[in-house]
């Protein structure tokens, strides 16, 4: 049964994006087009839809059949926006969303091997039409590389266990499926209770993570902004976990007066003044999170947090 994606933040997306008539706002991550189709029905504004997931893409296209001259489907990573733009002819623009992760859609499909909940290929790559899958990874890695690869990116206190026992049923068999590899992770990682995370869930988020390097191409997607953003143009970014939230409020830091000040030690006021350009300002310095009622309804949406900022295309040195 098709669920479809349920929006995440959505009503405070809306709430800082706030669309006007003739703009052209992108949607760096269409997935179920939740985003677009509300903004679209916000004003009479155009659509940049692009997403790397081929399915995704698909989707687009059909939202452009409906409304032709107000969505523009693009097939590729945001991290690319300002080329895959540029060779739409599209020039900067007014705003920039990024709702950062996997759908729904992605998670529920079996076959694409999201999940840890359903057998499937273990695939995980949103692009299904290129890179290297979570079996390569798995499959291939030195035992000292994947146990690295699960702390870092799933934040996993037993990785070295688990690369272990991982490397050492890989050797039998290699690993084929989601089952297999979610079966000798619990094997090792007691199950902790009914209302606890299967113990596998960390192992997946960092092979899902190094898959399609999402830290790089978030890095890399607020770069783009930067590039395609009009000045008084939007940056509004919605974050799944500590990892990612981190690369945008770093990078909003680095990118703002109002970040740099923040920055600025207490201990230590008498810095040499930052010749840095400024490019952002912040509205709200502090994240917004998710309300308590959304919190309930969605469950997926929990640790959903919202950072947004202004372009400002103007050269001053903060103090
Ligand atoms: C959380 S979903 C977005 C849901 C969407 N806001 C909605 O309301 O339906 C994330 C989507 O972004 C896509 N995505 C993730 N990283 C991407 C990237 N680097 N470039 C392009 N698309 C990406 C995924 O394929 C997925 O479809």
């Amino acid at each position: 049964m098709d669920l479809g994606h349920i929006p995440v933040m959505l009503e405070e997306v809306l709430n800082v994006l706030r669309p006007e008539k003739d703009q052209v706002i992108v949607d760096g991550t269409f997935g179920g087009g939740s985003y677009t189709r509300a903004i679209l029905n916000e004003a009479m504004c155009k659509v940049v839809a692009i997403d790397r997931d081929p399915t995704a893409y698909a989707r687009a296209q059909d939202l452009q059949k409906e409304m032709p001259d107000r969505v523009i489907p693009i097939h590729g990573a945001f991290s690319e926006m300002d080329t895959l733009i540029a060779n739409e002819n599209i020039g900067n623009v007014d705003a920039v969303v990024l709702d950062i992760g996997v759908s729904s859609y992605q998670i529920d499909q079996a076959e694409r091997g999201f999940s840890f909940m359903k057998e499937g290929p273990l695939d995980m790559r949103m692009d299904t039409s290129q890179g290297q899958t979570a079996a390569d990874i798995v499959n291939n890695y030195e035992e000292t590389d994947l146990a690295n690869l699960i702390w870092k990116y799933g934040q996993e206190k037993l990785s070295r266990k688990i690369a272990k026992a991982v490397v050492k049923a890989r050797a039998e068999k290699p690993f084929e499926t989601t089952k297999e590899l979610a079966e000798c992770v619990a094997d090792i990682i007691p199950f902790a209770g009914k209302h606890k995370t299967h113990p596998a869930t960390k192992t997946f988020q960092a092979l899902r993570i190094a898959v399609n390097d999402e830290l790089g191409e978030l890095e890399k997607g607020l770069e783009a902004a930067k590039i395609i953003l009009k000045n008084n143009g939007k940056l509004v970014v919605v974050t799944f976990h500590s990892l990612e939230d981190s690369i945008v409020k770093d990078f909003l830091r680095q990118n703002s007066k109002e970040g740099q000040q923040q920055a600025v030690s207490r201990y230590m006021p008498e810095q040499p003044k930052s010749t840095k350009a400024i490019d952002f300002k912040l509205v709200d310095r502090k994240a917004i999170a998710v309300s308590a009622k959304e919190a309930k309804e969605n469950p997926r949406a929990r640790s959903a947090k919202l950072r947004w900022a202004v372009r400002t295309i103007v050269q001053e040195a903060s103090a």
